[in-house]
């Protein structure tokens, strides 16, 4: 005989949402030229690290509207107001699902601000999927992706994390294979780079081609599905490192002490100014942090591996 069955239970909204996602460098960054919208065409190949952010959603009273705060590394100069991505993320997802933007947004920065690892996208990204939970909204995948893109060229990609090739404005995002883990270190600097800055930079000093060749990165992929950090390290390129160095010259020597430390392949993250370095091993990272920091190469120092999961939830 079949025991009743229990009566029913509808389940409160969670309190809260945890949702961790990272931080990403560029292994390959090849800049198009300039187009009438402001952007630039991008084939990047992004690859999702181990530095995090949390953003942590908290229900409110109904009406209360959108609030923020934020802790962690350099949280003093990021804002906390509608001109935080995470906020405008809140605000997007509100009007995508029809429900008013009632939630306390906690974030937790461990990505550096304006550093070129995306930290910023990051945010929104979890913000995206901490407020679909919270709000128990269910938002298709794909309808996510589609909001993240409209928020910031590089939010798709903090959703998805991994490893991906992005098209468009780094957007149009293909997962790539890869095979085990990579040991990078990351230099960080103290005072960031404006990206839109860097990019003028580049317009001004070297200007991009009209057309870009996905073939470029045959090599680069080869050596992911091989799990080559040696092969990687060899054909790791960005096209905005030389105009993040004509901002920032110091950062020659950044690259140059990692170099010098044996690192497989340095270049600067994404429009920078954070240095990238790719290590053989944990100890080896560990060496190039030691490196950076007894030269005074930089102010602060992370060592982590890759690849690393999109946003998720990792605690209610
Ligand atoms: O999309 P997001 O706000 O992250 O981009 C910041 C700035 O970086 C843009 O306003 C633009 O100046 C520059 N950018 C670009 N081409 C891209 C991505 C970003 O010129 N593909």
């Amino acid at each position: 005989m079949t025991p009743p069955r229990p009566p029913s239970i509808a389940l409160a909204p969670p309190p809260s949402v945890r949702v961790r996602a990272p931080g990403k460098v560029n292994l390959s960054l090849r800049v198009g030229a300039l187009q009438d919208d402001g952007y630039h065409p991008l084939v990047t190949i992004f690859q999702a690290v181990g530095l995090s952010e949390d953003v942590v959603a908290h229900q409110v009273p109904p009406g209360s509207g959108v609030s923020l705060s934020v802790t962690g590394l350099q949280a003093d100069v990021v804002p906390t107001d509608e001109t935080n991505l995470a906020w405008r993320a809140a605000v997007a997802l509100a009007e995508h699902v029809g429900v008013d933007p009632d939630v306390r947004l906690e974030i937790h920065k461990e990505v550096p601000v304006a550093g070129g690892m995306a930290g910023g996208s990051a945010d929104a990204a979890a913000a995206l999927v901490a407020c679909d939970a919270l709000w128990d909204a269910g938002v298709p995948r794909a309808d996510l992706v589609r909001l993240a893109a409209g928020l910031g060229a590089d939010v798709a990609f903090g959703l998805v994390g991994h490893t991906a090739v992005g098209t468009g404005r780094g957007d149009v995002l293909t997962p790539a294979m890869t095979r085990g883990e990579f040991h990078w270190v990351f230099a960080v600097q103290a005072e960031g780079l404006s990206t839109p800055e860097v990019y003028r930079t580049f317009d001004e000093t070297v200007g991009g081609p009209a057309e870009l060749d996905l073939a470029d990165d045959t090599a680069l992929m080869q050596a992911l599905r091989a799990g080559d950090a040696v092969g990687l390290g060899q054909v790791l390129r960005n096209d905005l490192q030389g105009p993040a160095l004509a901002l920032r010259p110091e950062l020659q020597r950044t690259i140059n002490v990692a170099t010098e430390a044996g690192a497989l392949g340095a270049i600067v993250s994404g429009s920078g100014p954070t240095v990238a370095a790719l290590a053989r091993s944990r100890q080896h990272a560990l060496a190039i942090a030691a490196s950076w920091t007894a030269n005074d190469a930089c102010d602060t120092v992370w060592c982590t591996t890759a690849p690393a999961a999109g946003a998720r939830v990792v605690a209610h």
